[in-house]
């Protein structure tokens, strides 16, 4: 046994299934997409999903203002635009038009549904709290559209997507880290 915290924390972090997280941009009237690794249920009876948000990314400014949005499931099939979408900051970059992906309306928020997601959750935040480098939101689920018929499988981070967490504050990037 090897006493090392960044080896161990990395050995149990995959694979981790990943979300897309919409955030309405109003100022530049568009929806921006960021894909989100770390996420959690955190309850039952209300329905509660919590996820972490560096305070670098422009996803964070935007869900600081907008206070809902949109948490969709992609399929593995997705996986160019997902990495995509995770490579880029959404302040000078059009997601949508990046990665070809169309956005439809959603019912309660004004973040959207991205066509073709397996599932689209929309969300409201219901509590914040900063957390070192990064910001947890917890929301409340308002309501769910899922894609009857489609058994493709979730998009899942394995080791072969090489994109992978840098540690340090570098967040997500392609490559190995030690
Ligand atoms: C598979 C994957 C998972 C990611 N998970 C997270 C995450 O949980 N939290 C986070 O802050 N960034 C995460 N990122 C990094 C952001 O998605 C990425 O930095 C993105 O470009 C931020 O976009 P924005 O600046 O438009 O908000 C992940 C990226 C990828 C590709």
């Amino acid at each position: 046994m090897t006493r090392d915290l960044a080896k161990a924390v990395k050995r149990c972090s995959k694979p981790e299934t990943v979300a897309l997280l919409v955030v309405r941009d109003k100022a530049r009237d568009r929806s921006n997409i960021m894909p989100i690794g770390w996420k959690m249920w955190t309850s039952g009876q209300p329905r509660l999903v919590a996820f972490s948000v560096s305070l670098d990314h422009y996803s964070c400014d935007l869900l600081l203002a907008e206070d809902e949005c949109t948490l969709a499931w992609p399929g593995k099939d997705m996986l160019p635009g997902v990495l995509r979408c995770g490579s880029v900051s959404g302040l000078n970059t059009d997601k949508f038009e990046l990665t070809g992906w169309r956005l439809a309306p959603a019912v309660l928020v004004g973040s959207g549904l991205i066509e073709g997601c397996i599932v689209n959750l929309e969300c409201r935040v219901k509590d914040r709290l900063e957390t070192g480098d990064h910001m947890l939101f917890v929301c409340s689920l308002l309501e769910g559209h899922v894609l009857d018929g489609d058994t493709r499988v979730l998009f899942t981070l394995h080791d072969e997507a090489i994109f992978n967490h840098a540690g340090q504050g570098k967040g997500y990037k392609f490559g190995t880290f030690t």
